[in-house]
C-alpha cells in the first residue's frame, strides 16, 4: 500500500519529465512537432511561438503558463536543430 502511493506520486511528480519531454509531449498535441519550421526561425524568437500558440491556437487548454515558462526556457537554452 505504501510503496503504491510512493510509485504514485513519484509518477505524478515527475510527469512528463525534462524540458524536453515536456515539449514533445504538449507541442505535438495539435499536430506533428514541428522542429523543422521551429528551425527556420533565430532562437530568441521561439520562445514568442509558445505565447503564440497560447494566445492565438488555443493551446492555453493544453499548456500552463507554469509549463509554457518551461518550454520557453527550453527552447531559448537547450533546443538542437537536427
Ligand atoms: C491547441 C492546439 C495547439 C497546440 C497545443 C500547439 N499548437 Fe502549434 N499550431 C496550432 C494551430 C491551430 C496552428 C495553425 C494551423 C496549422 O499550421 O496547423 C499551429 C501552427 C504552428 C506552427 C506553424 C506556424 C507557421 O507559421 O508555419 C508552429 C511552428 C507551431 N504551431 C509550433 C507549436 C509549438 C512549438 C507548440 C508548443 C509550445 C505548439 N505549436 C502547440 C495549434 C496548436
Amino acid at each position: 500500500m505504501l510503496i503504491a502511493l510512493v510509485v504514485l506520486i513519484y509518477g505524478w511528480w515527475r510527469q512528463p519529465g525534462t524540458p524536453e519531454e515536456l515539449f514533445q509531449a504538449r507541442c505535438s498535441s495539435c499536430h506533428e512537432l514541428r522542429v523543422e519550421r521551429l528551425c527556420e526561425f533565430p532562437p530568441v524568437l521561439l520562445p514568442a511561438i509558445v505565447e503564440v500558440m497560447r494566445r492565438e491556437q488555443g493551446a492555453d487548454e493544453v499548456i500552463s503558463a507554469e509549463e509554457a515558462l518551461i518550454i520557453q526556457h527550453y527552447l531559448k537554452e537547450e533546443f538542437l536543430c537536427p
